[in-house]
């Protein structure tokens, strides 16, 4: 399915959480950010802030920080830290967390509105109700204050590119809630038109969840119809809905694109992670029930970064990063999210805090592991600032190949797939060259025209080809160094000797090749 085209790509950073609370903290932030010559902040609007008191909403916080973005020519994506924040109530306001009777708490024990479970690391648990309905409308109704205000200030310059509606939604503790009323639904039929959709929709369904819906029964309760990953959907389809009418109620009155973040299943028993948030696998229920949600996003600490941009890739959903490890991945991966995925956004989190040292919750955050010394380094922040800079000057030429063959990315986290294939010629990187001795390869080659490359590249080692059997030689007839300015490209050292005799660089590099073919 062909994405919708975009002509800017956030080349992003996401605050840590308590930042964006005081914008005099946040001057600070935005100099980091511009040093890293990122274009954009993912930042936290909580609930809790801008309606203190029932009905009395205060947005003096998010126009302060319209105010910083604009200063330094940056855009915004608001979080909406609304009744989830990682599966948790941590930012409903204090009026909604003490009436637990109008606005009940997920009872993943009967009868018990908050736990403490030993398999959760130890973490006390308590969250809102996704049956909740005055919950839902109450944070409905502050979202779409937010959203009316943000219309009147931002319509015309458009700072905030988009909104999330919600943190890591899902139940944890267990798979589902257990409230008397969440028991009653659960007993009763799954919606018919649902049951249906989920029957003609398997064609990108992962494996379990494909053969429980195929196994099901139509017209009948949650577990008759899906089986072993009923309470999973059933969780996910409730949150979702919950999260569609709290999107819908903003976007009715101030329509940009929205979206959800995920913190991901690692393959635990379920409740271990969030159940029913959008983990990959339930995007299928999140797509329905949710269809004012526009993109929906990983948040990426796990090593295998690029399986879960696969999975993120399905029924159309573009991708966009909002959280992921400053470990010396983040580099690599930022230029392998736009060249490969054609990504939407890559945004680290706590990225005020790169280069520096991890302190004990990142390593455990990251999954620092020693046998790959590169997830417990710390991003270099020149290079960081280098591949951002870059990005930023070829914009219009990369998203204009976005969706096309035309841009094409490779990585060292996926060595066998080392080959990019542009019409008549080809390149094969060398990702793990033997005379180079860093490890943090990665290869963007965007095609200016037939012959004719540009090559955004570090610790890498190309080899170009010919794809035309008749003429099977290549000549590099020019290879230079360059940068785009406003002018466009402004070509420095002509580097036709030793550098094209092999095409191996140990730095980050931006060059410009020309290829002849012949017989
Ligand atoms: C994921 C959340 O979405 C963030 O707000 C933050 O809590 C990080 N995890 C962990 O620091």
């Amino acid at each position: 399915m062909r994405k919708k085209r975009v002509d800017f790509i956030a080349l992003a950073g996401e605050v840590c959480n308590s930042d964006s609370s005081s914008p005099a903290y946040m001057e600070e932030v935005w100099h980091k950010a511009k040093e890293l010559q990122m274009n954009t902040l993912l930042l936290p609007v909580s609930w809790e802030l801008v309606e203190p008191e029932e009905g009395i909403f205060d947005f003096s916080i998010p126009d302060a920080l319209l105010e910083q973005a604009r200063a330094q020519e940056m855009k915004i994506v608001f979080l909406w830290f609304g009744s989830w924040k990682n599966a948790q109530c941590y930012y409903a306001p204090g009026w909604v967390k003490r009436d637990t009777v109008r606005f009940p708490r997920a009872q993943v024990k009967k009868g018990e509105n908050k736990i403490y479970l030993e398999n959760l690391h130890g973490m006390p648990y308590t969250s809102l109700s996704c049956f909740g309905e005055a919950t839902k409308k109450a944070d409905a109704r502050a979202f779409a204050e937010f959203m009316r205000h943000l219309k009147i200030r931002d319509e015309e310059e458009k700072t905030v590119i988009m909104v999330q509606v919600e943190n890591e939604t899902g139940v944890q503790g267990a798979a589902r809630e257990h409230s008397d009323l969440a028991d009653e639904i659960f007993a009763g039929n799954v919606p018919e038109e649902f049951a249906d959709y989920m029957r003609d929709c398997t064609g990108e369904m992962a494996e379990d969840v494909r053969r429980c819906v195929e196994a099901g029964k139509k017209g009948h309760t949650w577990s008759e119809t899906f089986g072993d990953v009923a309470e999973e959907i059933f969780s996910a389809y409730h949150i979702a809905s919950f999260v569609n009418t709290v999107a819908a109620a903003g976007k009715e009155v101030y329509d940009i694109p929205m979206s959800v973040n995920c913190w991901l299943d690692k393959k635990e028993k379920a409740g271990m992670y969030p159940n029913g948030g959008p983990v990959a696998r339930m995007m299928e229920v999140w797509k329905y029930a949710a269809p004012a949600i526009d993109v929906f996003c990983p948040d990426i600490y796990v090593p295998d970064f690029c399986g879960v941009c696969d999975e993120y890739g399905k029924m159309g959903n573009p991708l966009f990063v909002p959280e992921t490890a400053t470990h010396s991945h983040a580099g690599p991966r930022l230029v392998y999210a736009v060249g490969h995925y054609h990504a939407w956004g890559y945004s680290p989190f706590a990225f005020e805090h790169m280069g520096q040292p991890f302190n004990a919750s990142q390593s455990f955050l990251f999954g620092v592991d020693v046998n790959d010394p590169l997830l417990s380094v710390p991003q270099n922040v020149e290079e960081y600032a280098w591949y951002n800079r870059t990005l930023s000057s070829m914009m219009p030429l990369l998203t204009e190949r976005y969706d096309t063959d035309r841009l094409q990315a490779v990585i060292s986290e996926r060595p066998e797939e080392n080959v990019m294939h542009f019409d008549d010629f080809g390149f094969q990187a060398d990702l793990n060259p033997v005379t180079v001795r860093r490890k943090d390869s990665v290869c963007l080659v965007l095609q200016e025209s037939g012959d004719t490359f540009y090559i955004l590249m570090n610790a890498c080692m190309l080899i170009p080809f010919s794809r035309c059997p008749e003429k099977k030689n290549v000549d590099i007839l020019l290879l230079e160094e360059g940068e785009f300015t406003n002018e466009g490209w402004i070509a420095g050292r002509r580097l036709n000797g030793d550098e094209a005799a092999r095409l191996i660089s140990e730095e980050p590099v931006l060059w410009r090749i020309k290829l002849l073919m012949y017989e």
